[in-house]
């Protein structure tokens, strides 16, 4: 549709990923879309609810577009028996922090709600990764004024997921911070570079793409831009630290502790495979990990929320890409100016 936001046409080829679970939050995606970027919203997590403050709270702080992103629920891959092995794998921790872990149960993070909430409130963007919604799904958007964006995370994903009829793909790269996009959640990530599959999915499909993952200076941002054929660049990590966002102090903190030096891509806190710093969770935890997303992510919940409220950043999930070092601590604006090419 003619009227939809046009995300070959952003002033600023930069777009701030969305970030479940405390980093993205109205003043960010505010401050980003204020200098010409595109901000996000995270719909994960979160309720139907509060997804619609947030919007509304954004539009107070932006006249400028901005995006909402929402994951796409699969079913789960949780065997009972694992889960339980696993609960008592982490009986020490849970017990270290004085928590008590729950009997997890799967859920689909309230999709259909989320869905009407920006069907009703129509931000200029919607993007979905772990899945490819249905083309029905996708029309309804379009109709409502607005672009649809997919992640993928290899060439058949983005097949697909163009078969979705969206507006753009994002491509994630196997350096990006946070979820890997994988449909297929038990599948391992692809290792691929993100240049080569950039060239790679170039080849077969038509819409505009967008590269992201381990994105944390201009030279990565220009690189990108000129060399592959993409309209923009999404960045993470690089926003992690701003001031605007909401990341957990610790998590913050241990992106320039000396002590926590590389990222590991892992499912020890969630069930499904991101990245993140390493720390001692994920040295105990990752080799016996078991699938199983969301009952995983409820499982840690616990001790996640206990680590961040004691400060601890050994017992935190900090989901961080390959340029974690890079971030800066500055307004989201000076974050902009620094990566704008
Ligand atoms: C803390 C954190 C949370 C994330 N949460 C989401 C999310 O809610 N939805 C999503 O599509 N991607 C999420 N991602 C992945 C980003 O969209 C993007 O792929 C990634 O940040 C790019 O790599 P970079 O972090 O190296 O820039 C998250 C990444 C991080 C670091």
């Amino acid at each position: 549709m003619d009227n939809r936001f046009d995300i070959t046409k952003l002033q600023v080829p930069l777009i701030q990923a969305p970030m479940a679970g405390g980093p993205s939050t109205p003043a960010l995606a505010a401050a980003v879309s204020n200098s010409g970027g595109l901000g996000f919203l995270a719909a994960g997590y979160i309720t139907a609810d509060r997804l619609a403050e947030d919007i509304e709270k954004t539009r107070t702080l932006t006249a400028s577009p901005f995006g909402v992103n929402l994951f796409v629920p699969s079913p789960s891959a949780a065997k009972p028996e694992d889960i339980a092995a696993y609960r008592e794998a982490l009986a020490a921790d849970a017990q270290r922090f004085g928590v008590e872990l729950p009997e997890p149960r799967y859920d689909d993070d309230s999709w259909d709600e989320k869905l009407s909430v920006v069907r009703q409130f129509r931000p200029a963007v919607v993007t979905f990764t772990f899945g490819a919604p249905d083309h029905a799904d996708v029309s309804t958007l379009q109709e409502a004024g607005i672009a649809v964006g997919i992640t993928v995370t290899t060439p058949p994903e983005a097949n697909a997921a163009e078969a979705s009829g969206p507006d753009f793909l994002i491509v994630q790269g196997p350096e990006a911070g946070g979820h890997r996009g994988t449909f297929n959640p038990t599948a391992l990530p692809s290792a691929q570079p993100l240049s080569t599959l950039i060239s790679e999915i170039r080849e077969t499909t038509r819409v505009p793409l967008i590269a992201a993952g381990g994105v944390a200076t201009r030279a990565d941002v220009s690189r990108l831009l000129r060399g592959h054929g993409v309209v923009a660049v999404q960045a993470g990590t690089a926003f992690l630290r701003a001031e605007e966002a909401g990341t957990k102090p610790a998590h913050a903190a241990a992106m320039t502790d000396e002590r926590f030096q590389v990222t590991v891509v892992t499912r020890a806190f969630s069930g499904r495979y991101a990245r993140g710093i390493e720390n001692e969770f994920i040295r105990t935890h990752d080799p016996h990990a078991p699938f199983g997303y969301p009952e995983v992510n409820m499982l840690t919940g616990p001790i996640r929320a206990a680590a961040a409220k004691a400060g601890d950043p050994d017992y935190l999930n900090l989901w961080a890409g390959t340029g974690f070092r890079s971030a800066l601590h500055a307004p989201a604006a000076q974050i902009v100016a620094s990566l704008a090419p």
